[in-house]
């Protein structure tokens, strides 16, 4: 995709409703954060222990325009600052893609404005060209990220290895072929009654903690960028219910005791950790990628990261700050610019795609 440069300052509203978070913001030259409002429905889900699809589509169809609203407010000259629309369109919920679609529809066509249709996952890589610290000038932020690289999007949804050989241009390089990394952490923190979204709170539960002997597999599946993540977790589930014996109850959640529970979120978290990062500094060694990108919720997680940049060596391994990993729409306006000004744009037939690809 050849890029035509945008005036510096073209902004874009961008909307993202794919999940569980209703969020907008607006986003100055593809890389500057003017405004981003995240509204999410985490609290309303965690009593299901898990996203519930209708829950959601209707949560976001009471707080977009608010959210909205509240976004633009912070912008001088609000509306009329506005070049463009962007909405994410698919990967994700179709009930929760589709407020976002025809919301960004609506005030794309009764304002005259160019929509955008962005790919969720290409956002998640897109983040790291953002300014995060908006309290520095944009000439003191990093410059954005080199081509040749690898991206690796981890979440609750999925587990997508890819290489950028340019803006638009990927290359599917490994995926997940069973559960989403962040889904098995979700899952396994369940099984042990954690509470959700699990991936924190097994991070948490695993700080400082050794393993000691417990050991889950790896799934290494040889020749092959790919990932499994459902034997590992159907391990996790088997040592819970062989620790809690009788008192054991599929229906239940396990509420095992803090120091087993420590240990296996340790032994998970180091067992995810070891062939996510073994596969993705192969790839971009053998694809002499000049940088490796994490991103997606499960990138927030601090020994992924660490573990990442140490093996990666001497290849520079960039992240986005966590409220940049998780859902946010600051992302989208971001790979939204570059596609924009890539000529693409969309036009109104546009649809949801809820199992849209980044790559095949
Ligand atoms: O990207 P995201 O916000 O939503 C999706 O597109 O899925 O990712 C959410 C996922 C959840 O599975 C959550 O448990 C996981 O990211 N996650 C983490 C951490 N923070 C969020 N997983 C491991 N460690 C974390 N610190
Ligand atoms: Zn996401």
């Amino acid at each position: 995709m050849s890029t035509q440069a945008l005036p510096p300052e073209w902004t874009i509203l961008a909307i993202e409703t794919s999940c569980d978070e209703t969020a907008a913001a607006v986003i100055r030259g593809g890389r500057e954060i003017l405004a981003n409002s995240v509204a999410s429905q985490i609290d309303i889900h965690q009593r299901y222990g898990g996203v519930v699809p209708e829950v959601a589509s209707r949560q976001h169809i009471l707080t977009i325009m608010p959210v909205i609203e509240q976004t633009l407010a912070e912008v001088p000259g609000g509306w009329s600052a506005i070049n463009a629309i962007a909405t994410t369109y698919g990967p994700g919920l179709a009930g929760a893609l589709l407020t976002g679609i025809n919301t960004a529809k609506a005030l794309a066509w009764t304002r005259g404005l160019p929509l955008v249709a962005v790919n969720h996952l290409e956002g998640h890589i897109y983040a790291s060209w953002l300014n995060a610290d908006r309290e520095k000038p944009l000439s003191a932020a990093p410059p954005p990220p080199e081509f040749p690289l690898v991206a690796l999007i981890v979440s609750g949804g999925h587990t997508t290895m890819v290489l950028l050989r340019d803006h638009g241009d990927y290359q599917l390089l490994g995926q997940t072929r069973d559960d989403a990394v962040g889904e098995a952490f979700d899952k396994v923190a369940r099984i042990m009654g954690l509470g959700y979204p699990g991936g924190p709170l097994m991070e948490r539960a695993a700080l400082n903690v050794n393993p000691g002997k417990l050991r889950l597999p790896r799934s290494w599946l040889r020749n092959s960028y790919d990932w499994s993540f459902s034997g590992i977790k159907t391990a996790a589930l088997n040592m819970v219910q062989e620790r809690m014996g009788a008192r054991f109850d599929q229906e239940k959640l396990a509420n095992v005791d803090a120091r087993f529970a420590g240990q296996l979120a340790a032994a998970f978290q180091e067992s995810v950790v070891d062939v996510l990062v073994t596969k993705t500094v192969a790839a971009a060694r053998e694809f002499g990628a000049k940088e490796i990108i994490l991103a997606g919720g499960v990138a927030a997680n601090k020994a992924l990261r660490a573990e990442l940049t140490r093996q990666a060596t001497p290849i520079p391994v960039r992240y986005p700050p966590i409220w940049l990993c998780t859902d946010n729409a600051a992302m989208i306006g971001a790979a939204a610019y570059y596609r924009y000004a890539a000529g693409l744009q969309t036009d109104w037939s546009l649809d949801v795609a809820p199992s849209l690809k980044i790559a095949m």
